[in-house]
């Protein structure tokens, strides 16, 4: 039987298997950075999401574990180098949370073109303004995707059922991939030049330049718009509030920021053409299911492969 200590809220479905699996299950949710320290000393495998660092002072807290779950895309929170120095596996859930990401781009994407949140805001407010909100469509529009993995893939299918045109850039895609999914390959600056709405879902780009700064945004077509559903640091937020607020691109939708949080007065978030909520494409009930479920699974495998006697 082994120790696991539970970080941050996850679905009860995977902490069950754990349990079955005969493992005792900390929760510890809530619990201040301190509690979790202490808790480590005697712990074989930690879980956590998004919220906790873990840092290589929080892994040396914890002598004896043996692996990490990030229940999550991804393991940014996760000082993987510091870990694997310590043999400390660490393990993430990589597609549980596709389909939210893939859904909620198309809510910020729509929600953008059809200008939802500012009607919305100012119905609230007592006023029936329907010629203020006039959008436009998805059909007919060029969506050029950035990254053609499990999320670019599936926005690329979905986006076919919109009847929008497709253009695709994905340095590391072989092209007969991206024929079997119908898109054409160019590269970035073509892509800019000729997408009415640029969709990022690459990977992050780590400490280098973003991938969309202020010359990139100066090659896209006049009044373009950017959905952001991938990760802050690929694009550079001063660049893209001053083509928001030049006229160059007609809006933006991002779900990522970086830092996160954003600084609350950051000016791009109050942009009247600007549409953004607080990291939530992997926040639907389903997707923490799923990957609260994967991540468990892979970590009662890694424990029992740790506990079982070399062969
Ligand atoms: N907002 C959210 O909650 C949320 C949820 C899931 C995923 N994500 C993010 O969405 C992005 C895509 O996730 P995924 O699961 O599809 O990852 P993935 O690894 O399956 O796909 C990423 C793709 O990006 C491509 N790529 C890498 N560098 C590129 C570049 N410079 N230009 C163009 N393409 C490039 C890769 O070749 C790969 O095909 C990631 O950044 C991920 O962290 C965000």
């Amino acid at each position: 039987m082994s120790r696991i200590v539970v970080a941050e809220d996850i679905s009860p479905a995977g902490l069950d298997i754990l349990r079955k699996a005969g493992h005792e299950v900390v929760e510890l949710a809530d619990a201040k950075r301190d509690r979790l320290l202490q808790e480590l000393a005697t712990a074989d495998a930690l879980l956590v999401r998004s919220r906790t660092k873990v840092d290589a002072a929080l892994l040396a807290a914890g002598p004896h574990l043996s692996v990490v779950g990030r229940a999550g895309v991804g393991v940014d929170n996760v000082d993987v180098a510091a870990a694997s120095a310590r043999g400390v596996l660490v393990i993430n859930a990589p597609t549980g949370n596709v389909v939210s990401a893939v859904e909620h781009t198309f809510a910020l994407l729509l929600a953008l073109l059809r200008r939802v949140a500012p009607a919305s805001a100012s119905l609230a407010s007592g006023k029936w303004e329907k010629s203020k909100f006039v959008g436009s469509e998805l059909a007919g529009k060029t969506l050029g995707i950035v990254g053609l993995g499990q999320v670019g893939s599936r926005v690329a299918a979905r986006a076919r059922a919109f009847e929008a045109r497709l253009l695709g850039h994905d340095p590391y895609l072989p092209m007969e991939k991206a024929r079997e999914m119908g898109i054409a390959l160019v590269p970035l600056e073509e892509l800019l030049a000729n997408s009415d709405i640029v969709t990022l879902h690459a990977t992050a780009t780590e400490g280098g330049r973003p991938l969309l700064g202020r010359e990139e945004f100066a090659k896209m077509k006049p009044g373009a718009v950017l959905v952001n559903v991938a990760r802050g640091s690929l694009v550079d937020r001063a660049a893209l509030h001053e083509a928001l607020v030049s006229g160059k691109l007609a809006g933006a939708a991002l779900d990522v920021f970086d830092p996160e949080p954003p600084d609350p007065a950051d000016p791009l978030l109050s942009l009247p053409n600007v549409v953004a909520t607080p990291h939530l494409g992997a926040s639907t009930v389903e997707a923490q299911e799923r990957v609260s479920l994967q991540t468990a699974e892979a970590v009662a495998e890694a424990l029992a492969g740790a506990s079982s006697p070399p062969s």
